[in-house]
């Protein structure tokens, strides 16, 4: 297994997905399902640690998740997709991460921290919330994926697992006389290839040669002599004095890490500043209409000033380079008004959702086979999440095979 090949997002399903979804990752699984092995995960677990109060129908909105997805690209043959309450696994590995995770660590997290600061919600913060961020790692740890392709507002999250990764290597990677062992497989690398490796993880080690460190991890991928525990200790004795059980996750951002809404503002459900993949061309039109733009702008021969309308934002991400000149000419001369300024965005809005809209439909029309690809997805997981777990119940002394 390489862990540099292996890809592990996922997203709460509570509620419609919006254009942030979309342009801030689903675009970039898309892409990137053809070149990684993908693990894309309806994490429903998560939406309850937030609006388990609140009831409502979690099960009904990840399976339009799943629909979603689907529609956008995201394909069963190059992926697999599944329900994070399928893979009972990821729970295990919460809780068994949870005895090597300082409090501490939680309580420090920025959503956490931002909780606490709010009277209201501090009323109601839960256990389950708490250790948000310490399941998230073990969705992704459980697949001991490299690359985490999300939004910009997940970097604090995706630093947290590496941490707690970081931790667990610590603790339980170790074993008597690694330094030895870690030699003698260096040796078994042959001549050519151990001489490679020691400036390599010189250069890494003494100057922080991150390049040097890119270079020996795949000098190791290509041996195909040497045992998995011998690998284990070649990556780990890279880094620091320890086998690697579970690689640190790095994240990914794509071209567009936070997408405005239409306040300027994030995208966010909770904002109700979104447009959802499934508005219809009337609600795009409308929504776009009631956009504020430029406060300078009061009348129409007022010029305006495209940084400070949350319309030009949009423009940014959905216009071609011809429209984004014409928008940006004629709001400074005030040569067009803010309302022809917005016409050609809804037509590409418009555009880029018909063809998801109608791919959507199709799905909803199958539901057995959303389900099916749902139900094989989860047992895909499965398999790899246990040989995950039967690492970690051994490196923490539950062995009772
Ligand atoms: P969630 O469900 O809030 O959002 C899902 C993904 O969408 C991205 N996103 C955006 N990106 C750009 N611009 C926006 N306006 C925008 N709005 C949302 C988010 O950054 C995210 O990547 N904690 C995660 C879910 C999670 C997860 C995981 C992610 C649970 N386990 C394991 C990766 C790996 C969350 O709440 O995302």
């Amino acid at each position: 297994m390489d862990s540099q090949r292996r890809v592990v997002s996922g997203m709460r399903p509570n509620g419609r997905l919006h254009l942030g979804h979309y342009y801030g990752v689903l675009k970039n699984w898309v892409r990137l399902q053809h070149e990684y092995q993908c693990f894309f995960c309806i994490v429903d677990w998560h939406a309850l640690t937030t609006d388990a109060a609140a009831g409502g129908d979690i099960s009904r909105n990840a399976y339009d998740m799943a629909v979603d997805w689907l529609a956008a690209g995201v394909s069963p043959s190059s992926a697999t997709l599944f329900v994070q309450s399928q893979v009972p696994e990821h729970a295990e590995l919460h809780l068994l991460l949870s005895m090597i995770c300082p409090q501490s660590w939680l309580e420090r997290v920025p959503s956490y921290k931002d909780q606490q600061l709010d009277a209201q919600h501090r009323e109601h913060a839960t256990y389950g919330f708490l250790g948000y961020p310490l399941l998230q790692a073990a969705d992704i740890l459980a697949y001991r994926a490299g690359l985490v392709p999300v939004g910009a507002d997940q970097l604090p999250h995706i630093e947290f697992a590496r941490d707690v990764a970081r931790r667990f290597n610590h603790l339980y990677g170790g074993e008597e006389d690694f330094q030895a062992k870690a030699e003698a497989a260096v040796r078994k690398l042959g001549k050519k290839s151990s001489k490679l490796y020691a400036s390599l993880r010189k250069s890494y080690q003494e100057q922080g040669d991150l390049e040097a460190l890119e270079t020996a991890r795949a000098l190791l991928k290509d041996q195909q002599t040497i045992t998995i525990g011998d690998r284990e200790r070649l990556f780990g004795y890279l880094e620091g004095e320890g086998k690697v059980l579970l690689p640190e996750p790095q994240a990914l951002l794509g071209d567009t890490p936070k997408l405005s809404g239409l306040d300027g503002g994030k995208m966010s459900k909770s904002s109700c500043n979104s447009i959802f993949l499934r508005d219809t061309p009337d609600e795009i039109e409308e929504k776009i209409k009631r956009m504020p733009t430029d406060p300078a702008r009061v009348h129409r021969h007022d010029p305006g000033e495209p940084s400070r309308c949350p319309v030009w934002q949009m423009h940014l991400v959905h216009s071609s380079e011809d429209v984004r000149q014409w928008a940006e000419q004629g709001c400074r001369s005030a040569g067009i008004g803010c309302l022809e300024c917005k016409a050609p965005l809804i037509e590409a809005i418009r555009l880029e959702l018909a063809p998801l809209q109608e791919r959507a439909q199709d799905y909803e029309q199958s539901p057995d086979l959303v389900r099916s690809i749902l139900a094989e997805g989860a047992e895909q997981a499965r398999d790899e999440a246990r040989e995950t777990l039967l690492v970690v119940r051994q490196a923490m002394g539950l062995n009772y095979r």
